[in-house]
């Protein structure tokens, strides 16, 4: 991604933040996914009375983009109002990992942007080529 596509990318995160549903927190999170065809498909975090079921801005942003068809990604954008600006949480950086290694742009509301990636993150990660390549090695019982 070059510094235009990252800042359009933050911009979308930074918009659909505004839409946030925190009430709870009062933090909000607002995610953008790039494809590799360059469709931008976001998310905010939305948080239930019922504190387990809140939704994080990135599993919303990945969810929208499978939704329509999309499953090939070339970076993702996550604002937060942390400074420095905050990493996505752990269940989070595994959904990530379902789809690849990809760059994570963590950007704050001044302007900081930080640069990592999904393998960073998430070293080792539990990812589908580590079921493929288990089940050709032992293939699973069949009901
Ligand atoms: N949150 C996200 O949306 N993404 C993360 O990666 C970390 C946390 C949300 C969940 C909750 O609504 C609020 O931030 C505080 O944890």
């Amino acid at each position: 991604m070059d510094q235009k596509k990252i800042d359009q990318l933050v911009a979308a995160a930074a918009s659909v933040r505004k839409m946030a549903h925190a009430p709870y927190s009062g933090y909000l999170v607002g995610a953008a996914v790039l494809t590799t065809d360059g469709r931008v498909f976001t998310g905010c975090n939305v948080e239930n009375a019922s504190y387990g079921l809140s939704v994080c801005a990135e599993r919303h942003a990945i969810a929208a983009a499978v939704a329509a068809g999309y499953r090939d990604f070339a970076g993702v954008a996550v604002v937060t109002q942390s400074d420095p600006p905050a990493a996505p949480c752990g269940a989070c950086r595994q959904v990530l990992a379902e789809f690849g290694d990809f760059p994570v742009i963590l950007a704050g509301l001044d302007g900081a942007q930080r640069s990592t990636t999904v393998k960073t993150l998430l070293p080792i990660a539990f990812d589908p080529t580590t079921l493929a390549a288990a089940l050709e090695k032992e293939p699973g019982s069949t009901p």
